[in-house]
């Protein structure tokens, strides 16, 4: 386990292009890797989990190249072949999750392993509307390992019970290839990366209202793409810049897929100024540039955060929960009982982290009320090997008194590998 001291900071200042979504970059290997032809990926995340996306696809017959400038798949062109290995997803829910779908139609049998904590997350979810679907798919007391025995596959209508895009992914990828047309309503709208994705691909897909419905049968071909920069690495250095009132940050070629970018809002109602400097769009997402310098807030009772924005901000809420107590009002969130099972029970290890920093608080099942105006001091901080845990409370740490020291920091690189380094060169 690596320890990364994070003293107190002065200001935040500098301009910085993120490295590619983590979502869009996990959806872009696996169509690429299905598709027929030669995709070519110009900043693809740097973080573990996409790669742990690339590596399945190369296990199941694709072929995977790091060109230096980009990432080079050549697909199989719609046939998987029986791998030799177990299919590695690493830390990733959204591989394990996601891969289900797309590869349970293949005539194989396949097995999906992850690390310790993936292992705890829950897979029934995903395991419900495939069967439904006509996969044979086992599960330890409903966790992986996962063995999948991939075969034809029928077209269902299905309600997903949860918000998740994943769970939702799952079924659209299977849809593709089943026979019928696949339809699926979510009660609260997520991330949408799979429906651009996969029409950039080339396949066709509808939206009514809340009902997405996709045609199986059908093929994808191959595409160029460059991956815009993450808005959930962007936000940790989004809200470390209202912590400082002369921050001055630009971040260039940054994705703002309006499912994505709730946090733009967020940091403004709590005082930022945001100017988008910016702004086109590529296979259907939203790229720009843009500004952020902190100013006083107008608020005036704590922001709340639940429901369907709950969803939307889903990974920012531990980075949120750490500048809580330095913001004029607080923040209070909740509906947010997924964050429990994420790769961390993540209420429980903020919790546990606010404290130890000297915060107040008040815990509850799906979220947590934290008071603002509090001066926190460094501390010891517990990652429980959580990438967003690491890096929410590194930025806690700017406005402390005293020194913090991240235990199990390089869990970052799950997602960002190069958070410590940019953090040292935007902070004074
Ligand atoms: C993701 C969806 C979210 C999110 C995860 C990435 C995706 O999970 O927390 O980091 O890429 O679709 P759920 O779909 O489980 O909510």
């Amino acid at each position: 386990m690596s320890e990364q001291l994070v003293r107190p900071a002065r200001t935040l200042q500098g301009s910085l292009v993120l490295p590619g979504d983590k979502s869009i970059s996990h959806r872009y290997a696996m169509l690429a890797g299905l598709a027929e032809g030669t995709t070519r990926l110009s900043n693809f995340s740097t973080g573990a989990d996409p790669h742990s996306s690339l590596a399945c696809m190369a296990a199941l017959g694709a072929t995977v190249e790091n060109k230096g400038t980009h990432i080079e798949v050549i697909g199989t062109g719609g046939e998987f072949r029986q791998p030799t290995v177990d299919l590695d997803c690493g830390n990733s829910g959204s591989t394990m999750r996601m891969l289900s779908g797309l590869i349970a139609a293949h005539p194989h049998t396949f097995t999906l392993i992850g690390d310790h904590s993936l292992t705890l997350r829950p897979m029934e979810r995903i395991r419900k509307p495939l069967s439904l679907m006509g996969v044979k798919m086992d599960l330890v007391d409903g966790h992986a390992p996962i063995t999948i025995h991939g075969g034809p596959l029928t077209a269902i209508d299905f309600d997903t019970p949860i918000p998740s895009a994943q769970v939702k992914t799952a079924v659209l990828f299977a849809g593709l290839q089943a026979s019928g047309t696949t339809s699926l309503s979510e009660s609260v709208r997520t991330r949408d990366h799979s429906e651009h994705a996969l029409r950039a691909f080339g396949a066709t897909l509808r939206r009514d209202q809340d009902r997405l419905s996709i045609p199986g049968g059908q093929k994808l071909h191959a595409i160029d793409a460059t991956v815009p920069g993450d808005m959930s690495s962007a936000a940790f250095f989004l809200c470390a810049a209202l912590l400082f009132p002369d921050s001055n940050l630009i971040l260039d070629s940054l994705g703002m897929n309006p499912t994505r970018s709730a946090l733009l809002d967020v940091v403004t109602a709590l005082g930022a100024r945001i100017k988008v400097l910016n702004l086109e769009e590529h296979h259907g997402e939203v790229i720009g540039t843009i500004q952020i310098n902190a100013a006083p807030s107008a608020l005036t009772t704590p922001f709340k955060i639940d429901g369907a924005l709950t969803a939307q901000l889903i990974d920012e809420l531990p980075v949120l929960s750490a500048i809580a107590p330095y913001t004029g009002t607080g923040i209070s969130f909740r509906d947010a009982k997924e964050l429990r099972i994420k790769e961390s029970d993540r209420i429980a290890l903020v919790a546990k982290n606010l404290k130890a920093m000297g915060a107040e608080f008040t815990e509850y099942e799906d979220g947590l009320d934290i008071p603002g105006n509090q001066q926190l001091h460094g501390a010891t901080i517990d990652s429980g090997t959580d990438h967003r845990i690491a890096m929410a409370f590194a930025i806690a740490a700017l406005r402390a008194e005293g020194d913090t020291l991240i235990d199990g920091a390089e869990a970052a690189a799950i997602s960002f590998p190069e958070f410590f380094t940019h953090l040292e060169t935007l902070t004074d």
